[in-house]
């Protein structure tokens, strides 16, 4: 697994402010765009280009354009507030939802939504989800498009635990993996230590409804 930590000064300002417990959910989703943007900009170097022609208004152009075909792969809900950034940079790339949860009790991943159509898969799949804790569900998620036939996948988290960057250290050989920050720890409850809450809770304001 190959890690790399966006430690930028611009990505502190922002997440210092997403993890501020008075933020609210409007502001959270602007927070959570914009460091989307500063992940997917690094996890969109080196992608493969292939030549093309273009005619600018004064002379032909030998350029290039991306040559991978590129799905994102939101883990819902949390994952949902990444997709339209990267979309802004990406607008060609597909999106195929996966809807996993974390059991409570025992924090495991289930899975409850996926539409991957047999046949042909992307070249290159983008896992979005805010949260990497204790690792289960990105490890559900790297091993269902792995079945699928992905060639390459890369994990773009906000937040990490060292527990779950551990974790997909061990099952997650080929994996890029993109966060703003690890953190110290999980706690009791599986949460991560400082952190910033339940992503998907903040994004959708449903903190403390049940
Ligand atoms: C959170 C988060 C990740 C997962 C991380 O989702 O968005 O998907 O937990 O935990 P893990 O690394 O221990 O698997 P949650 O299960 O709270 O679902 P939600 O996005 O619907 O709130």
């Amino acid at each position: 697994m190959n890690l790399q930590i966006i430690d930028h000064p611009v990505v502190r300002h922002h997440l210092t402010q997403l993890r501020d417990r008075d933020t609210p959910p409007e502001l959270f989703r602007t927070l959570v765009g914009r460091l989307t943007n500063l992940l997917v900009f690094r996890a969109t170097e080196g992608l493969e280009l292939r030549d093309c022609q273009v005619q600018t208004p004064m002379a032909a152009y030998q350029g290039q354009e991306l040559k991978s075909v590129i799905g994102l792969v939101p883990i819902l809900r949390a994952g949902l507030g990444m997709i339209d950034p990267v979309l802004s940079l990406l607008p060609m790339a597909q999106v195929w939802h996966l809807g996993l949860y974390r059991d409570e009790a025992t924090a495991q991943p289930v899975e409850y939504y996926s539409k991957l159509r047999p046949g042909r898969p992307v070249d290159l799949a983008m896992v979005l989800d805010p949260m990497l804790a204790t690792g289960g569900s990105a490890v559900l998620a790297y091993e269902t498009l792995k079945r699928w036939g992905v060639p390459h996948i890369k994990l773009l988290s906000i937040i990490s635990a060292p527990e779950g960057i551990d974790r997909l250290q061990r099952q997650c050989p080929d994996l890029d993996v993109y966060v703003c920050a690890v953190d110290q720890g999980l706690n009791e409850q599986n949460f991560i230590v400082p952190g910033l809450g339940d992503a998907g809770d903040r994004i959708f304001n449903t903190v403390g409804v049940d």
